[in-house]
């Protein structure tokens, strides 16, 4: 058996099965999953060069509001200014290199922890004590590096290498897709974080393939989705139209504790989205939920769940008494998921896995394995 790792994971013909209609592919080969050198890889080549979500606007609420994260291996500072704006700023001391921010806050300045050098909330470096006799020192010239930032329907989202695509055309048709959900209106109302035992590819996959529904799901949210559309794919996304009765926010046997659906919807159902490589989300008729996707590794995720309402939903006096049935049907939802991901990881990390067939449900997995390839081996 070839060691995983001699193996070359930028040669094309080590995908000659993954590429084609879904139903006469391949998934990935297992090391997709478990290499360090595939991981490695995709990293650079793809994460680094792809639109990322890193939550929603109105998570940095006010002048100050900050929110430090790692994303695909860089230390990012999402901060807004006095004047609104947000931007996206490495969250790496010009000095020596001390990551400066953590967690979540409010703050007036970015001041590093290590020497004091201190820089306003554009990134712009407004005090360095005792470098008067540094020679040919410019501090103009030593602010936070900045990285590509965009909004989407108040997604926010960064990009860590400059070039490529605009956000705007990365979204092609899904902006019209979920034109009806009226996105932009929504209000972040809880968050909850996962160290998933999973690759983060496996993680996104389970989210946009309706086969695992009834094995995986059968007492939660299976009877609610019981005929998925075909996805709509385009080149760098994939998205599936749910119809159904009422909401998807809760389980069956919940649905009569639920917020009355948006007005104006032109049919009942979840649209499920996911922006290539790691934005994933859908949208019910009250409510939404979406993903940050942190690869820690090639086996292991860390993951942040969202969720939120329409602000009108979101300011009710009994919203928070009744939001608390949605909270737990997605944590439900995701924990069922999360322990067969588990299990698929381990399966994955023995050397006697090999790629397998795709059902006519899982078509996206494929199509994302597809453009993922095409990323690693340009
Ligand atoms: S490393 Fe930040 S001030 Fe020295
Ligand atoms: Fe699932």
């Amino acid at each position: 058996m070839e060691p995983r790792e001699a193996i070359d994971v930028r040669d094309p013909r080590r995908y000659a099965r993954v590429t084609g209609d879904p139903l006469d592919t391949d998934s990935l080969p297992p090391w997709c999953y478990t290499s360090d050198a595939f991981h490695a890889a995709e990293r650079e080549r793809v994460l680094a060069r792809s639109w990322l979500c890193v939550g929603r606007v109105d998570m940095l609420a006010g002048a100050g509001a900050y929110r430090a994260l790692d994303v695909a291996g860089h230390r990012v500072l999402l901060v807004r200014s006095e004047d609104g704006t947000i931007r996206a700023l490495a969250n790496v001391c010009r000095h020596r290199g001390t990551k400066l921010l953590e967690g979540a806050g409010t703050t007036r300045w970015i001041r590093c922890p290590f020497h004091n050098w201190t820089y306003g909330l554009d990134g712009a470096l407004r005090g360095a004590p005792d470098m008067d006799a540094t020679r040919g020192f410019d501090p103009t010239a030593s602010g936070l590096l900045p990285y590509d930032t965009g909004v989407w329907n108040g997604f926010l989202f960064v990009r860590l290498t400059p070039g490529g695509p605009s956000l705007e055309a990365s979204f092609g048709a899904m902006t019209d897709l979920f034109a009806p959900f009226r996105l932009a209106d929504m209000v972040t109302t809880r968050t909850r974080t996962y160290d998933v035992q999973c690759n983060w590819k496996l993680f996104l996959d389970v989210f946009m393939e309706d086969y695992h529904l009834k094995a995986v799901h059968g007492a939660s949210i299976a009877a609610t989705y019981i005929k998925p559309a075909p996805p709509e794919t385009g080149p760098g996304y994939a998205s599936i139209w749910n119809p159904h009765e009422g909401t998807s926010g809760l389980t069956s046997e919940d649905r009569d504790h639920a917020f009355p659906p948006m007005t104006g919807l032109p049919a009942s159902g979840t649209r499920y989205g996911w922006l290539y490589p790691s934005f994933a989300f859908a949208v019910t008729v009250d409510s939404v939920w979406f993903f940050e996707v942190e690869p820690d590794g090639p086996g292991r995720s860390r993951v942040a769940m969202h969720m939120g309402f329409p602000r009108a939903i979101a300011e009710r006096n009994d919203f928070a008494k009744k939001a608390e049935r949605y909270y737990a049907r997605w944590h439900c939802v995701l924990d069922e998921d999360n322990r067969v991901l588990a299990l698929q990881q381990q399966g994955l990390e023995s050397p006697a896995a090999r790629a397998g067939r795709y059902s006519f449900l899982e078509p996206v997995p494929s199509r994302f394995a597809q453009w993922l390839v095409a990323g690693v081996t340009a």
